[in-house]
């Protein structure tokens, strides 16, 4: 195993991703981790608001891979790989969790869970630290979300301690963490295909700048998404929101 942690907790903070930024700043260690049980500035992707009422998880771990910064990219789905089968081993078979991409956590097509990567680098050559933030929805989930969310309680009767669930996701990311270091990304990736929501559905990705729609192929040795548009062209999107045509979105036009 390649991580010590050391685990730093708050009954309730601004968000955890904020005071772990700090910490690493002034040099904390690779492993450390901030857990609160609320959180009154959760963030999300897209600098959207991450709902952080009390009994759900919220929490933050420091990273210092040793390389490019092309590595952020590839943290990001090793972490969402630990988070949905560390999740899932809590879970009573069959219940299963899936990946959007580029790495939310779905179950049954709905988002209980979310991972925010913040990180700084020297140059493109040197990546100083990476904040790995995961929310998870164990006991509610916000109403009115563009995509359906929803939780662990009300889809299976589950309620899970944040703590436990917790250390759970961190053996599960110690172990990906140093496979990853030894062994590459190739193995992680198609860890992540496998558990890839949707792969061969017709999705719609919605960027900054365009709006585009097609089959889901599946994700490049990069980690973006291959989508195959109507006049048969492969495209490779590397970020963005990603729709299913086949699920019922209320606050969503899909066909716009
Ligand atoms: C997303 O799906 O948009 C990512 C959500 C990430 C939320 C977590 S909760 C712990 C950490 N602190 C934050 O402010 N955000 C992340």
């Amino acid at each position: 195993m390649t991580l010590t942690f050391k685990y730093i907790h708050f009954p309730y903070t601004g968000s955890t991703n904020d005071d772990l930024k700090e910490l690493a700043q002034k040099g904390a260690q690779e492993g450390t981790v901030i857990r609160a049980d609320a959180q009154t500035l959760g963030r999300g992707r897209r600098s959207r608001v991450w709902s952080s009422p009390p009994g759900n998880l919220y929490m933050s771990i420091l990273l210092r891979p040793q390389g490019p910064t092309d590595m952020i990219t590839q943290l990001s789905f090793v972490s969402a790989l630990a988070v949905a089968s560390g999740l899932e081993t809590l879970l009573p078979p069959p219940h299963s969790l899936h990946l959007k991409w580029p790495n939310d956590l779905l179950y049954q097509g709905k988002k209980i869970g979310g991972i925010l990567i913040e990180s700084q680098n020297h140059g493109t050559q040197n990546v100083d630290w990476v904040v790995v933030g995961i929310g998870i929805n164990l006991i509610s989930h916000p109403e009115g979300t563009t995509y359906p969310a929803t939780n662990l309680l009300a889809e299976i009767h589950l309620s899970l301690n944040p703590d436990r669930v917790m250390n759970t996701l961190l053996n599960a990311l110690d172990h990906l963490y140093t496979q990853w270091k030894t062994e590459g990304f190739d193995a992680i990736c198609q860890r992540w295909c496998a558990r890839a929501y949707g792969i061969g559905q017709e999705i719609k990705i919605v960027s900054e700048n365009e709006t585009i729609t097609g089959t889901y192929l599946g994700i490049d040795t990069q980690g973006s998404l291959k989508i195959k548009l109507e006049d048969t062209t492969i495209k490779t999107v590397r970020s963005g929101d990603v729709f299913f045509k086949s699920l019922d979105y209320t606050n969503l036009n899909i066909e716009d």
